[in-house]
Protein backbone atom coordinates (compact mmCIF):
# COMPACT_ATOMS: atom_id res chain seq x y z
CA UNK A 1 0.00 0.00 0.00
CA UNK A 2 1.37 3.33 -1.09
CA UNK A 3 1.16 6.15 1.60
CA UNK A 4 1.25 9.63 0.71
CA UNK A 5 2.44 12.30 2.93
CA UNK A 6 0.73 15.62 2.86
CA UNK A 7 1.76 18.85 4.79
CA UNK A 8 -1.13 20.29 5.54
CA UNK A 9 -1.33 24.27 5.48
CA UNK A 10 -4.34 25.60 6.85
CA UNK A 11 -3.62 28.85 7.04
CA UNK A 12 -5.61 31.74 7.89
CA UNK A 13 -9.67 32.46 7.58
CA UNK A 14 -11.82 30.49 5.46
CA UNK A 15 -8.51 28.87 4.61
CA UNK A 16 -8.98 26.14 7.50
CA UNK A 17 -12.52 25.44 6.55
CA UNK A 18 -12.05 24.83 2.61
CA UNK A 19 -9.31 22.15 3.65
CA UNK A 20 -10.69 20.27 5.96
CA UNK A 21 -13.13 19.36 3.04
CA UNK A 22 -10.34 18.53 0.47
CA UNK A 23 -9.09 16.50 3.35
CA UNK A 24 -12.32 14.42 3.65
CA UNK A 25 -13.00 13.40 -0.39
CA UNK A 26 -8.93 12.69 -0.02
CA UNK A 27 -9.85 10.48 2.89
CA UNK A 28 -13.54 9.02 0.89
CA UNK A 29 -11.27 8.21 -2.29
CA UNK A 30 -8.41 6.28 -0.60
CA UNK A 31 -11.28 4.29 1.50
CA UNK A 32 -12.82 3.58 -1.69
CA UNK A 33 -9.41 2.50 -4.15
CA UNK A 34 -8.01 0.95 -0.82
CA UNK A 35 -4.72 0.62 -2.86
CA UNK A 36 -3.28 3.78 -1.16
CA UNK A 37 -3.86 5.79 1.74
CA UNK A 38 -2.63 9.34 3.06
CA UNK A 39 -1.07 10.65 6.29
CA UNK A 40 -1.68 14.17 7.18
CA UNK A 41 0.51 16.79 9.31
CA UNK A 42 -0.60 20.38 9.77
CA UNK A 43 1.59 23.31 10.09
CA UNK A 44 0.01 26.08 11.93
CA UNK A 45 1.63 29.13 10.00
CA UNK A 46 0.39 31.93 8.13
CA UNK A 47 -1.06 35.39 9.28
CA UNK A 48 -2.36 34.81 12.89
CA UNK A 49 1.08 32.59 13.48
CA UNK A 50 2.78 35.73 12.39
CA UNK A 51 1.43 38.08 14.76
CA UNK A 52 2.09 35.43 17.84
CA UNK A 53 5.60 34.58 16.62
CA UNK A 54 7.21 37.40 14.29
CA UNK A 55 7.31 35.29 11.13
CA UNK A 56 4.64 33.34 8.84
CA UNK A 57 7.03 29.94 9.17
CA UNK A 58 9.51 27.95 11.22
CA UNK A 59 13.16 28.67 10.66
CA UNK A 60 13.56 25.00 9.77
CA UNK A 61 10.29 25.26 8.22
CA UNK A 62 11.50 24.68 4.18
CA UNK A 63 13.64 21.68 5.16
CA UNK A 64 10.64 20.11 7.33
CA UNK A 65 8.36 20.26 4.07
CA UNK A 66 10.97 18.83 2.04
CA UNK A 67 10.12 14.81 2.45
CA UNK A 68 6.38 15.31 2.12
CA UNK A 69 4.81 14.25 -1.01
CA UNK A 70 2.70 17.06 -1.67
CA UNK A 71 1.63 20.38 0.45
CA UNK A 72 -2.08 21.21 0.71
CA UNK A 73 -2.16 24.98 1.20
CA UNK A 74 -5.73 27.10 2.12
CA UNK A 75 -5.39 30.84 2.21
CA UNK A 76 -3.14 33.15 3.36
CA UNK A 77 -4.27 37.10 4.82
CA UNK A 78 -4.80 38.88 7.87
CA UNK A 79 -6.14 42.45 8.63
CA UNK A 80 -2.79 43.89 10.27
CA UNK A 81 -0.33 41.85 8.36
CA UNK A 82 0.66 43.52 5.16
CA UNK A 83 -0.13 41.69 1.85
CA UNK A 84 3.69 41.33 0.35
CA UNK A 85 4.66 39.64 4.07
CA UNK A 86 2.18 37.00 3.75
CA UNK A 87 3.04 36.21 0.07
CA UNK A 88 6.51 36.71 -0.05
CA UNK A 89 7.72 34.88 3.39
CA UNK A 90 5.41 31.95 2.94
CA UNK A 91 3.50 30.94 -0.45
CA UNK A 92 6.13 32.50 -3.02
CA UNK A 93 9.03 31.10 -0.23
CA UNK A 94 7.62 27.23 -1.04
CA UNK A 95 7.01 28.12 -4.72
CA UNK A 96 10.42 29.50 -5.29
CA UNK A 97 12.10 27.23 -2.87
CA UNK A 98 11.21 24.27 -4.40
CA UNK A 99 11.27 24.95 -7.73
CA UNK A 100 7.71 25.12 -8.23
CA UNK A 101 7.70 26.50 -11.82
CA UNK A 102 4.52 25.42 -13.11
CA UNK A 103 1.36 26.93 -12.22
CA UNK A 104 -1.71 24.57 -13.58
CA UNK A 105 -5.04 26.40 -13.64
CA UNK A 106 -8.04 24.69 -15.22
CA UNK A 107 -10.31 26.87 -16.68
CA UNK A 108 -13.27 25.15 -17.09
CA UNK A 109 -17.34 25.66 -17.29
CA UNK A 110 -18.72 23.07 -15.23
CA UNK A 111 -22.34 21.91 -15.65
CA UNK A 112 -23.96 23.70 -13.17
CA UNK A 113 -21.82 26.62 -12.77
CA UNK A 114 -22.69 30.03 -12.94
CA UNK A 115 -21.58 32.01 -16.13
CA UNK A 116 -21.82 35.62 -16.26
CA UNK A 117 -21.56 35.76 -20.28
CA UNK A 118 -24.28 35.60 -22.08
CA UNK A 119 -25.08 32.04 -24.36
CA UNK A 120 -22.13 30.07 -22.98
CA UNK A 121 -22.76 26.93 -21.93
CA UNK A 122 -21.12 24.08 -19.88
CA UNK A 123 -18.00 22.66 -22.14
CA UNK A 124 -17.67 25.60 -24.04
CA UNK A 125 -14.98 26.96 -21.53
CA UNK A 126 -12.46 24.36 -21.32
CA UNK A 127 -8.71 25.74 -20.72
CA UNK A 128 -5.91 24.92 -19.06
CA UNK A 129 -3.64 27.89 -18.57
CA UNK A 130 0.23 26.90 -17.74
CA UNK A 131 1.89 29.85 -15.89
CA UNK A 132 5.55 30.56 -14.94
CA UNK A 133 5.80 30.24 -11.07
CA UNK A 134 9.30 31.03 -10.60
CA UNK A 135 10.49 34.37 -11.96
CA UNK A 136 9.36 37.38 -14.53
CA UNK A 137 7.98 39.75 -12.99
CA UNK A 138 7.55 38.30 -9.51
CA UNK A 139 11.17 37.51 -9.41
CA UNK A 140 11.48 40.03 -6.82
CA UNK A 141 14.40 42.22 -8.30
CA UNK A 142 14.17 45.80 -7.83
CA UNK A 143 15.34 48.65 -6.08
CA UNK A 144 14.09 51.44 -3.98
CA UNK A 145 16.06 54.51 -4.20
CA UNK A 146 15.99 57.74 -2.42
CA UNK A 147 12.95 56.23 -0.02
CA UNK A 148 10.71 59.20 0.96
CA UNK A 149 12.71 61.89 -0.99
CA UNK A 150 11.49 63.98 -3.86
CA UNK A 151 13.35 62.11 -6.26
CA UNK A 152 12.10 58.99 -5.05
CA UNK A 153 12.84 55.89 -7.60
CA UNK A 154 11.30 52.70 -7.75
CA UNK A 155 12.61 49.69 -9.88
CA UNK A 156 10.67 46.48 -10.27
CA UNK A 157 12.58 44.40 -12.85
CA UNK A 158 11.28 41.85 -14.87
CA UNK A 159 13.53 38.31 -14.67
CA UNK A 160 13.15 35.94 -17.76
CA UNK A 161 16.39 33.63 -17.69
CA UNK A 162 16.45 31.43 -20.86
CA UNK A 163 15.98 28.40 -18.46
CA UNK A 164 13.05 29.83 -16.56
CA UNK A 165 11.26 30.45 -20.19
CA UNK A 166 12.11 27.73 -21.96
CA UNK A 167 11.24 25.03 -19.28
CA UNK A 168 7.68 26.24 -18.94
CA UNK A 169 6.99 26.55 -22.56
CA UNK A 170 8.43 23.04 -22.86
CA UNK A 171 5.85 21.99 -20.58
CA UNK A 172 2.88 23.53 -22.32
CA UNK A 173 4.15 22.28 -25.55
CA UNK A 174 4.39 18.71 -24.50
CA UNK A 175 0.79 19.24 -22.57
CA UNK A 176 -0.75 20.04 -26.01
CA UNK A 177 1.04 17.23 -28.01
CA UNK A 178 -0.09 14.54 -25.04
CA UNK A 179 -3.95 16.13 -25.54
CA UNK A 180 -3.66 16.72 -29.13
CA UNK A 181 -4.95 20.36 -28.03
CA UNK A 182 -4.30 23.66 -28.86
CA UNK A 183 -1.30 26.01 -27.74
CA UNK A 184 -2.00 29.40 -27.26
CA UNK A 185 0.74 31.87 -26.26
CA UNK A 186 -0.41 34.97 -24.33
CA UNK A 187 2.93 37.76 -23.95
CA UNK A 188 3.20 41.54 -24.80
CA UNK A 189 6.28 41.83 -27.28
CA UNK A 190 5.09 45.54 -28.63
CA UNK A 191 5.33 47.33 -25.10
CA UNK A 192 7.60 45.05 -23.18
CA UNK A 193 10.60 45.42 -25.70
CA UNK A 194 13.39 42.82 -24.18
CA UNK A 195 11.44 40.11 -22.31
CA UNK A 196 8.41 39.86 -23.99
CA UNK A 197 10.13 39.67 -27.79
CA UNK A 198 12.68 37.25 -26.00
CA UNK A 199 9.58 35.25 -24.68
CA UNK A 200 7.75 34.91 -28.04
CA UNK A 201 11.29 34.04 -29.57
CA UNK A 202 11.80 31.40 -27.24
CA UNK A 203 7.79 30.06 -28.09
CA UNK A 204 8.56 30.19 -31.45
CA UNK A 205 12.22 28.38 -30.99
CA UNK A 206 10.73 25.38 -28.95
CA UNK A 207 8.06 25.09 -30.78
CA UNK A 208 9.77 23.86 -34.12
CA UNK A 209 10.34 20.66 -31.80
CA UNK A 210 6.68 19.88 -32.07
CA UNK A 211 5.65 21.09 -35.14
CA UNK A 212 1.94 18.58 -34.74
CA UNK A 213 1.12 21.06 -32.53
CA UNK A 214 -1.33 24.11 -33.89
CA UNK A 215 -0.51 27.17 -31.86
CA UNK A 216 -1.47 31.03 -31.75
CA UNK A 217 0.28 33.93 -30.12
CA UNK A 218 -1.66 37.00 -28.69
CA UNK A 219 -0.86 40.09 -26.71
CA UNK A 220 -2.68 39.78 -23.31
CA UNK A 221 -4.93 42.80 -24.13
CA UNK A 222 -6.65 41.17 -27.38
CA UNK A 223 -6.25 37.98 -25.16
CA UNK A 224 -8.46 39.45 -22.25
CA UNK A 225 -10.63 40.57 -24.62
CA UNK A 226 -11.27 36.98 -25.63
CA UNK A 227 -11.72 35.44 -22.73
CA UNK A 228 -14.76 37.68 -22.74
CA UNK A 229 -15.60 37.49 -26.35
CA UNK A 230 -14.67 34.01 -27.39
CA UNK A 231 -12.93 32.12 -24.48
CA UNK A 232 -13.71 28.88 -26.56
CA UNK A 233 -10.60 29.76 -28.99
CA UNK A 234 -8.50 28.83 -25.88
CA UNK A 235 -7.16 24.83 -24.98
CA UNK A 236 -3.58 24.75 -23.63
CA UNK A 237 -2.34 28.52 -22.92
CA UNK A 238 0.86 29.51 -21.42
CA UNK A 239 2.01 32.95 -20.24
CA UNK A 240 4.23 34.79 -17.49
CA UNK A 241 3.76 34.79 -13.81
CA UNK A 242 1.67 38.29 -13.91
CA UNK A 243 -0.10 37.91 -16.76
CA UNK A 244 -0.89 34.01 -15.85
CA UNK A 245 -2.15 35.41 -12.69
CA UNK A 246 -4.37 38.42 -13.70
CA UNK A 247 -5.67 36.00 -16.32
CA UNK A 248 -6.70 32.97 -14.27
CA UNK A 249 -8.60 35.12 -11.84
CA UNK A 250 -10.64 36.95 -15.05
CA UNK A 251 -11.36 32.73 -16.20
CA UNK A 252 -12.46 32.39 -12.43
CA UNK A 253 -14.69 34.80 -12.69
CA UNK A 254 -16.18 33.36 -16.03
CA UNK A 255 -16.72 30.06 -14.30
CA UNK A 256 -18.29 30.27 -11.74
CA UNK A 257 -16.05 32.41 -9.01
CA UNK A 258 -13.06 32.46 -6.82
CA UNK A 259 -14.96 29.00 -4.75
CA UNK A 260 -14.45 27.45 -7.52
CA UNK A 261 -11.13 28.11 -8.88
CA UNK A 262 -8.22 25.31 -8.20
CA UNK A 263 -4.62 25.86 -8.79
CA UNK A 264 -1.75 23.05 -8.82
CA UNK A 265 1.76 24.63 -8.11
CA UNK A 266 4.01 21.82 -9.73
CA UNK A 267 7.82 20.54 -9.45
CA UNK A 268 7.63 18.38 -12.44
CA UNK A 269 10.61 16.60 -11.32
CA UNK A 270 9.42 16.06 -8.43
CA UNK A 271 12.63 16.74 -6.48
CA UNK A 272 10.71 18.84 -4.00
CA UNK A 273 6.95 18.50 -2.95
CA UNK A 274 4.77 20.03 -5.10
CA UNK A 275 1.53 22.59 -3.74
CA UNK A 276 -2.09 22.10 -4.37
CA UNK A 277 -4.25 25.12 -3.13
CA UNK A 278 -7.39 26.87 -3.76
CA UNK A 279 -6.61 29.96 -5.38
CA UNK A 280 -9.03 32.08 -3.43
CA UNK A 281 -7.77 34.49 -0.54
CA UNK A 282 -8.59 33.89 3.14
CA UNK A 283 -11.55 35.74 2.49
CA UNK A 284 -12.17 37.57 6.00
CA UNK A 285 -15.35 39.08 4.74
CA UNK A 286 -17.20 35.28 5.15
CA UNK A 287 -14.17 33.75 7.47
CA UNK A 288 -15.42 31.85 10.34
CA UNK A 289 -19.05 31.31 9.29
CA UNK A 290 -19.02 27.96 7.49
CA UNK A 291 -20.13 29.04 4.33
CA UNK A 292 -16.90 29.75 2.54
CA UNK A 293 -17.17 27.33 -1.16
CA UNK A 294 -14.99 24.33 -0.38
CA UNK A 295 -15.36 23.25 -4.06
CA UNK A 296 -12.05 25.35 -5.47
CA UNK A 297 -10.25 23.41 -2.74
CA UNK A 298 -11.52 19.79 -3.70
CA UNK A 299 -11.00 20.65 -7.26
CA UNK A 300 -7.04 21.34 -5.89
CA UNK A 301 -7.13 17.47 -4.33
CA UNK A 302 -8.47 16.77 -7.76
CA UNK A 303 -5.27 18.15 -9.22
CA UNK A 304 -3.38 16.23 -6.62
CA UNK A 305 -4.57 13.18 -7.33
CA UNK A 306 -4.23 13.69 -10.99
CA UNK A 307 -0.17 14.79 -10.01
CA UNK A 308 0.15 11.22 -8.32
CA UNK A 309 -0.61 9.16 -11.30
CA UNK A 310 -4.16 8.60 -9.94
CA UNK A 311 -5.94 10.17 -13.17
CA UNK A 312 -9.05 8.07 -12.67
CA UNK A 313 -9.83 9.42 -8.99
CA UNK A 314 -8.58 12.97 -10.46
CA UNK A 315 -11.68 12.51 -13.15
CA UNK A 316 -13.66 10.95 -10.54
CA UNK A 317 -13.44 14.13 -8.16
CA UNK A 318 -14.31 16.25 -10.44
CA UNK A 319 -17.16 14.37 -11.98
CA UNK A 320 -18.74 14.17 -8.41
CA UNK A 321 -18.01 18.48 -7.78
CA UNK A 322 -19.88 18.37 -11.16
CA UNK A 323 -22.78 16.17 -9.88
CA UNK A 324 -23.12 18.24 -7.06
CA UNK A 325 -23.42 22.31 -8.68
CA UNK A 326 -25.83 20.70 -11.35
CA UNK A 327 -28.16 19.29 -8.74
CA UNK A 328 -28.03 22.02 -6.98
CA UNK A 329 -29.44 20.39 -3.53
CA UNK A 330 -26.33 21.76 -1.84
CA UNK A 331 -24.35 24.71 -2.58
CA UNK A 332 -23.09 27.76 -0.66
CA UNK A 333 -24.56 30.99 -0.89
CA UNK A 334 -21.79 32.59 -3.56
CA UNK A 335 -23.29 29.83 -5.92
CA UNK A 336 -26.76 30.83 -4.45
CA UNK A 337 -27.27 28.40 -2.25
CA UNK A 338 -27.99 28.05 1.74
CA UNK A 339 -25.51 25.28 2.43
CA UNK A 340 -22.83 24.97 4.63
CA UNK A 341 -19.14 24.53 4.11
CA UNK A 342 -19.05 21.10 5.62
CA UNK A 343 -22.87 20.00 3.83
CA UNK A 344 -20.85 20.62 0.07
CA UNK A 345 -18.01 18.64 1.49
CA UNK A 346 -20.37 15.45 2.41
CA UNK A 347 -22.23 16.05 -0.67
CA UNK A 348 -19.39 15.82 -2.91
CA UNK A 349 -18.17 11.87 -0.99
CA UNK A 350 -21.99 11.30 -1.25
CA UNK A 351 -21.34 11.89 -5.49
CA UNK A 352 -18.61 10.19 -5.06
CA UNK A 353 -19.60 7.06 -3.52
CA UNK A 354 -22.45 6.72 -5.67
CA UNK A 355 -20.46 6.90 -8.90
CA UNK A 356 -20.63 3.85 -11.67
CA UNK A 357 -16.74 2.16 -11.65
P1 LIG B 1 -10.27 36.68 -1.45
O1 LIG B 1 -10.09 35.65 -2.52
O2 LIG B 1 -9.99 36.29 -0.07
O3 LIG B 1 -11.79 37.21 -1.51
C1 LIG B 1 -12.35 37.85 -2.64
C2 LIG B 1 -13.88 37.69 -2.62
O4 LIG B 1 -14.20 36.33 -2.94
C3 LIG B 1 -14.47 37.94 -1.25
O5 LIG B 1 -15.73 38.57 -1.40
C4 LIG B 1 -14.65 36.57 -0.67
O6 LIG B 1 -15.71 36.47 0.25
C5 LIG B 1 -14.92 35.72 -1.90
N1 LIG B 1 -14.42 34.35 -1.72
C6 LIG B 1 -13.13 33.96 -1.69
N2 LIG B 1 -13.04 32.64 -1.47
C7 LIG B 1 -14.30 32.19 -1.36
C8 LIG B 1 -14.87 30.92 -1.10
N3 LIG B 1 -14.13 29.81 -0.93
N4 LIG B 1 -16.21 30.83 -1.03
C9 LIG B 1 -16.99 31.91 -1.20
N5 LIG B 1 -16.52 33.14 -1.44
C10 LIG B 1 -15.18 33.28 -1.51
O7 LIG B 1 -9.40 37.95 -1.88
P2 LIG B 1 -9.13 39.31 -1.10
O8 LIG B 1 -10.35 39.72 -0.36
O9 LIG B 1 -8.53 40.21 -2.09
O10 LIG B 1 -7.98 38.96 -0.07
C11 LIG B 1 -8.19 38.61 1.27
C12 LIG B 1 -6.87 38.20 1.88
O11 LIG B 1 -6.41 37.00 1.26
C13 LIG B 1 -5.77 39.22 1.70
O12 LIG B 1 -5.03 39.27 2.87
C14 LIG B 1 -4.95 38.66 0.55
O13 LIG B 1 -3.60 39.03 0.60
C15 LIG B 1 -5.09 37.18 0.78
N6 LIG B 1 -4.91 36.36 -0.45
C16 LIG B 1 -4.27 35.18 -0.27
C17 LIG B 1 -4.13 34.31 -1.34
C18 LIG B 1 -3.50 33.01 -1.08
O14 LIG B 1 -3.23 32.66 0.04
N7 LIG B 1 -3.26 32.22 -2.09
C19 LIG B 1 -4.62 34.65 -2.67
C20 LIG B 1 -5.34 35.89 -2.71
C21 LIG B 1 -5.46 36.71 -1.64
MG1 LIG C 1 -3.93 35.64 -7.53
Amino acid sequence: MTTYKIAVIPGDGVGPEVLAEGIKVLQAVAAMDGTFSFEFETFPWGCEYYLKHGKMMDEDGMERLKSFDAIYLGAVGFPGVPDHISLWDLLLKIRKGFDQYINLRPIQLLQGAPCPLAGVKAGEIDMLVVRENSEGEYAGAGDWLFKGKPEEVVLQTGVFSRKGTERVIRYAYELARKTGKTLTSISKGNALNYSMVFWDQVFAEVGKEYPEVKTYSYLVDAASMFFVKDPGRFQIVVTSNLFGDILTDLGAAITGGMGLAAGANLNPERTYPSMFEPIHGSAPDIAGRSIANPLASIWSVSQMLDFFGHEKWGRRVLQAIENVLQEKACLTPDLGGSGKTQEVGDAVVAKLSGQQE
